[in-house]
């Protein structure tokens, strides 16, 4: 078990990727304080998968966009165990075309996915700091944080920060042994874009066509990558990033032409 003893903060683990990362991370030995903003049900539900796979588990709810939210939520969870490991995987999506984005959409996407990240992972990192712990600091961002997609701009505009946000932490906290890098995830079907593919019934099938790899992405092939870079596995790598998003980057669209000629 590469992770035995462990504690991980998962933020965003009570559903979708985050869960799935509690998961990978649980089944490495790793105990898991996963936080939720307000589906409780989930959080608990998820705590009861991590207790089952015999880790310790507890969830915290706190907005990661409040800042005050992220310092009590960590002050909670450090009181009885130090922390190792940070996952920031909270986030959220808006779809509007550029010309319509609204100032509240914006703030609503970049407090919660870039201002959380920051919060999350200044709070964190001060954390480790203080406490000599050569932590690990994993932010999910997203193939967007290189291309964007339209009628996403500002979750866009978002995940690119976070990958800037991620590489200023490396190059500053290298020096006290904490790496930290970005997993750039593909498309995965969960909460997040189930409007999205209801909304587009062919968007399914696209993807499978558009992707190199021919599939979407899981929440395991996340949690994969998640758990390596959580272990000593990584110990050499910071400020860097994985693409775990099948090469949908790679192929720029073409091969959807060459598939449907
Ligand atoms: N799914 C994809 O295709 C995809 C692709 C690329 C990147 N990502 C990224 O992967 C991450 C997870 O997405 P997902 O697909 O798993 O989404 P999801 O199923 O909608 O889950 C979102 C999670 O974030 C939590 N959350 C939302 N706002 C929060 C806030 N302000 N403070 C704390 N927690 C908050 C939710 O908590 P509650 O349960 O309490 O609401 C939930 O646990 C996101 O950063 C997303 O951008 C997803």
């Amino acid at each position: 078990m590469r992770l035995k003893d462990k504690w991980a903060l998962v933020t965003g683990g009570s559903r979708g990727i985050g869960k799935g990362i509690c998961i990978g991370l649980a089944k490495e030995g790793c105990n898991v304080v996963l936080n939720y903003v307000g589906n409780r049900a989930a959080a608990e539900e998820t705590v009861g998968i991590l207790q089952d796979l015999g880790v310790a588990a507890e969830a915290i709810q706190a907005n990661v966009g409040i800042r005050a939210d992220v310092e009590r939520m960590i002050a909670e969870a450090t009181a009885s165990h130090q922390l190792d490991i940070l996952v920031g995987n909270a986030g959220v999506v808006d779809m509007q075309p550029f010309l319509e984005i609204t100032p509240e959409a914006w703030s609503y996407q970049m407090d919660t996915n870039l201002l959380g990240s920051f919060n999350i992972g200044q709070v964190m990192g001060r954390y480790f700091v203080d406490n000599n712990i050569s932590g690990k600091i994993v932010f999910v961002t997203s193939f967007n944080q290189e291309v964007p997609n339209a009628t996403q701009g500002v979750y866009s505009i978002s995940k690119s920060g976070i990958k800037m946000l991620a590489k200023v932490m490396a190059l500053e906290l290298a020096e006290y042994g904490i790496n930290v890098n970005t997993i750039a995830a593909g498309a995965v079907i969960t909460d997040i874009n189930k409007k999205q593919v209801e909304m587009f019934p062919g968007l399914v099938d696209r993807l499978n066509k558009i992707i190199p790899l021919h599939r979407w992405g899981t929440v395991e092939d996340m949690a994969h990558a998640a758990v390596y870079l959580a272990s000593s596995e990584s110990d050499y790598v910071t400020g860097s990033t994985i693409f775990v998003e099948g090469g949908i980057m790679i192929n720029n669209g073409m091969m959807i032409n060459v598939v449907e000629e």
